[in-house]
């Protein structure tokens, strides 16, 4: 049996039944299994049994830089690498672009699965194309942006479960100069006078929202932000006036699943070890030696407080994984 404790940021006590650590694509080639989970910090997903099948853990850790057109800059990051260190060495580069990603916990190969974004940035638009190792036809291939298909915490490789493909690097498009993307409420007021400080803001305001995983137990938020028709979201709007709402596609309106989940009574809420988080509701929080069954029956209780109240129905951001490898939260 391997231990996954290390391997999941919610800190949940579960096991599969073999682990490997792979550092390189050599590797990888000698790696036959019909199926296996892929992680890297596993900072976005949840185990609701211990996994009967095999782990790869990705630490593929490679960079290069090359200059490109105009201030333009090449970046070739290995899907190990920690996504937070490589934005850092980049500002010391002199290279910039993922600053308002800052803090974001994880690997940069997990990254484009969930398009991360923060603070007004996705990853997705920073990204030239994404190199996958296939494990079923032991073949490279490069997915372009389009391929990726990137939507809002969602892409091609979060989609396609079916097949195994493991990133093995990413490709950014970033630059020499200094353009500071400040549309988040909490920047638009703000100067900044480099991409350091931006940085150092993007952090102060992630840690006054969201707990550092390594002290409490958790993966980021639990919750995607809800996706609704205009016509629901003019109707909520009208019986609550102070609820943020943000534009989405043609028709619809996202939601923010933060504010509802606090409307409906569910903020710094506490069930046997597990608990949404004071600062911010959207994330669930291991209150010391969670069960993977208290995760779930926290999140459905959130789930059925929010329908109740809103007649909206939320949906787990969290990659969710059983015995049997990736679930869909309606099976649960
Ligand atoms: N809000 C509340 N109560 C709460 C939480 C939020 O009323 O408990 C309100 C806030 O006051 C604000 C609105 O809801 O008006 C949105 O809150 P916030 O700006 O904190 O962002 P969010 O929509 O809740 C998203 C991402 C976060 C990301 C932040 C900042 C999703 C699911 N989450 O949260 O991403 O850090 O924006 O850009 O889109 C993650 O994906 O793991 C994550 C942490």
């Amino acid at each position: 049996m391997f231990d996954l404790t290390p391997y999941n940021t919610f800190g949940l006590q579960v096991k599969s039944r073999d682990g490997v650590v792979i550092t390189s694509v050599a590797e990888l080639k000698r790696f036959h299994a019909d199926s296996a989970i892929i992680l890297g910090h596993g900072s976005d997903v949840l185990f609701t049994d211990d996994y009967d099948g095999s782990v790869l853990i990705n630490q593929i850790q490679s960079l290069s830089v090359e200059k490109a057109e105009g201030d333009k800059f090449i970046v070739k990051a290995g899907s190990g690498l920690v996504l937070d260190d490589l934005i850092d060495s980049l500002i010391d580069k002199g290279i910039y672009g993922l600053e308002n990603l800052s803090a974001i916990p994880g690997t940069v190969g997990a990254a484009p699965i969930q398009n991360v974004g923060a603070y007004g940035v996705e990853i997705g638009e920073l990204i030239k194309s994404v190199v996958v190792y296939d494990l079923q036809r032991h073949i490279q291939e490069e997915f372009t942006k389009e391929m990726c298909q990137f939507e809002y915490r969602s892409s091609y490789f979060k989609k396609n479960k079916s097949r195994q493909l493991l990133i093995t690097q990413v490709i950014f498009e970033l630059s020499s100069t200094f353009n500071p993307k400040l549309s988040y409420k909490g920047l638009k007021e703000e100067k900044f006078s480099d991409a350091k400080a931006l940085r150092s803001k993007v952090v102060e305001l992630r840690n006054k929202k969201l707990p550092d995983p390594s002290l409490v137990g958790n993966a980021g938020s639990f919750f995607k932000n809800p996706i609704v028709s205009n016509d629901l979201a003019d109707r909520l709007k009208a019986q609550y006036e102070d609820m943020p709402t943000y534009p989405a596609q043609e028709g619809m309106t996202k939601l923010a699943a933060g504010w509802l989940i606090e409307k409906a009574g569910c903020k710094g809420i506490t069930h046997g070890n597990v608990g949404t988080w004071e600062h911010q509701s959207l994330v669930i929080v291991n209150r010391g030696n969670a069960k993977p069954h208290e995760v779930v029956a926290l999140a459905k209780y959130v789930m059925a407080e929010v329908f109740n109240t809103f007649n909206v129905k939320l949906e787990p951001e969290v990659r969710t994984f059983d015995s049997k490898g990736e679930v869909s939260w309606d099976n649960l």
